[in-house]
């Protein structure tokens, strides 16, 4: 097999607020791919970074009456004790907020406009008097110029759908200061989208997205792309634009060049990495970014745009996902609607919500639904009565009546038939159809509990003759958990810590063809608890006060 190098990276969650179980899906999922593409020995780097420019974080911390540098420092701590509590094994976590970031996005806008890319143009926009300051589209709201329904942003209607600028909306009023803002103009820095049409077209077609993604991102192609508005007036929270008067870089400008400014940063730290091997336009490693879906189009067009006119290499793949809901409901702060990762570790432990939402993923961008009694009932059902239970009562025998020795020999013929199963796991987990994983875990774990139902060695124990039967049908029964771990080890990190510590065996593909015979395992100790439903209960209460 071919060793790859791979880059991966998940979407920068914004510096203004704690890291929730929505956020939690993608680094859960991205993890389970990195660990599983670890597992196979490809070279594998995982990098993220707290996005903290633009005008909500600034707000933000004018609110907490702190600078924002003080608030993005402390909401950085956060998420990363966030992340490393669930077992996101990031190689870096970064900020866009850095010198590397700074660097990169000026080189970039540079070559841009060397090539004639950027443009200036004076527009007219929303102003807002007692503040001063331009507000952003989400800070204003008025009726829709179109169904003339009330009080919708200044970016979209939610009631019809109608996309327009909120210069457009009628009896439009400043959300910050509840004044009529004033329409004021100002010079802008345009990126010229529409020239790269005919090369995102290309690119889409190249196999980057699954097809209802690139059926999504093609009809933006074929509708026409404008120019993009990358700068922002003072006062911003951001990096200037070099040789302009307080202009700054929209955050979006900077946010994705941060995945290159934070590999950088890990280059520096690293100093056997290479990073033109990784970024040049013609580097032979791959780059994956894991997103949502609120985020196709920074992603599909903005950014391999940007990549291609500076001659840095393009996205090899983007793996989008829906979003999650609480009880069928969107996620909202404001509604009261939150389960925050720092709640959930108070309460539930990290393995438990990998597994769930390893259940429901798939390829698709379908929304993932967090229902606590369904949770429950896969957790205590799936985990605690299936799969551990395989190992709990099968050493039982192994621990009490052998002295922790497995047997000589097992019923090959159906370990191969665990063994067997490898070929479409591995094509589910590069594929991040980690649901189709689980259901066949599933269908293995009842196989080999089938298999000890039938055989019951709690009555053949009377019998001293079938001794040695018993020992083989519960090393067996030993062995098709450990086939069943292996296939579980990226989702499961904790459980397959203390599973190896159990085996006194490294979980890995690369031997599994090899059954554990003939050795001594460990003394069976709990491996998972089952989940704490008063716990759960007080998890559910406070996410909806
Ligand atoms: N800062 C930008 C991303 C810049 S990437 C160069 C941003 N930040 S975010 O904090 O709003 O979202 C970060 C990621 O979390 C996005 O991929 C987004 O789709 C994802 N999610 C945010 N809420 C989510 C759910 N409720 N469910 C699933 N994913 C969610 O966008
Ligand atoms: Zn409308």
């Amino acid at each position: 097999m071919q060793f790859k190098k791979i880059l991966v990276t998940c979407a920068l969650p914004y510096a203004n607020g704690d890291i929730h179980i929505g956020h939690m899906l993608e680094h859960i999922q991205a993890d389970i791919w990195v660990r599983y593409h670890r597992m196979m020995g490809h070279k594998v780097f995982f990098i993220c970074a707290d996005d903290a420019h633009g005008t909500p974080i600034m707000l933000k911390a004018q609110e907490l009456k702190i600078s924002t540098e003080e608030m993005i420092k402390k909401i950085y701590h956060k998420h990363v004790l966030d992340f490393t509590k669930f077992n996101i094994s990031y190689d870096n976590y970064y900020t866009t907020h850095s010198k590397e970031n700074y660097f990169f996005s000026k080189l970039i806008f540079n070559r841009l406009n060397k090539k004639n890319l950027i443009k200036k143009e004076i527009i007219q926009q929303l102003y807002d008097l007692h503040y001063n300051i331009f507000l952003p589209d989400r800070y204003v709201k008025g009726d829709c110029p179109q169904c003339k329904s009330i009080g919708q942003y200044g970016d979209n209607c939610e009631i019809c759908g109608a996309i327009y600028s909120s210069s457009n909306l009628i009896n439009p009023i400043s959300i910050l200061s509840n004044t009529k803002p004033i329409l004021r103009n100002s010079e802008h820095y345009f990126f010229d989208l529409p020239k790269f049409n005919k090369i995102l077209i290309t690119w889409i077609n190249s196999g980057v997205l699954e097809k209802t993604v690139s059926n999504k991102v093609k009809e933006w192609l074929f509708s026409g792309l404008k120019k993009w508005d990358i700068s922002r007036d003072a006062p911003y929270f951001g990096f200037k634009i070099p040789k302009s008067i307080n202009k700054y870089f929209y955050v979006w400008l900077d946010a994705p060049i941060g995945y290159i400014g934070t590999f950088k940063n890990l280059c520096n730290k690293n100093k056997k990495l290479n990073f033109d091997e990784w970024w040049n336009k013609n580097s032979k490693t791959k780059l994956y970014h894991f997103i949502g879906k609120d985020i196709i189009y920074f992603h599909s067009l903005f950014w391999p745009a940007m990549l291609e006119g500076s001659d840095f290499r393009k996205p090899d793949k983007l793996f989008v996902h829906g979003h999650v809901t609480l009880n069928g409901q969107k996620m909202s702060k404001s509604r009261g609607r939150f389960i925050t990762a720092k709640l959930w570790l108070k309460y539930l432990d990290t393995d438990s919500l990998r597994y769930y939402y390893a259940s429901k993923l798939s390829s698709n961008i379908n929304d993932i639904d967090f229902n606590p009694l369904d949770f429950v009932k896969n957790i205590n059902g799936d985990i605690v009565n299936k799969i551990v239970n395989i190992a709990a009562r099968n050493a039982y025998f192994i621990n009490n009546y052998f002295g922790n020795n497995l047997s000589k020999t097992i019923n090959m013929k159906l370990y191969l038939r665990f063994v067997q199963k490898s070929e479409i796991i591995h094509n589910y987990l590069k594929s991040c159809k980690f649901s189709h994983v689980i259901k066949e875990i599933l269908m293995l774990s009842d196989i080999a509990n089938r298999y000890v139902d039938k055989h019951k060695p709690w009555l053949l124990i009377k019998d001293d003759a079938q001794k040695k039967n018993i020992q083989e049908i519960c090393s067996m029964g030993i062995n098709m958990f450990r086939v069943i771990m292996i296939y579980m080890k990226p989702i499961m990190p904790n459980l397959s810590q203390k599973t190896e510590f159990f085996l006194k065996k490294k979980l890995c593909f690369n031997k599994i063809k090899i059954p554990l015979i003939n050795r001594k395992i460990n003394k069976f100790q709990k491996l998972f608890e089952r989940i704490n439903i008063t716990n759960l209960d007080k998890l559910i209460k406070i996410s909806k006060r």
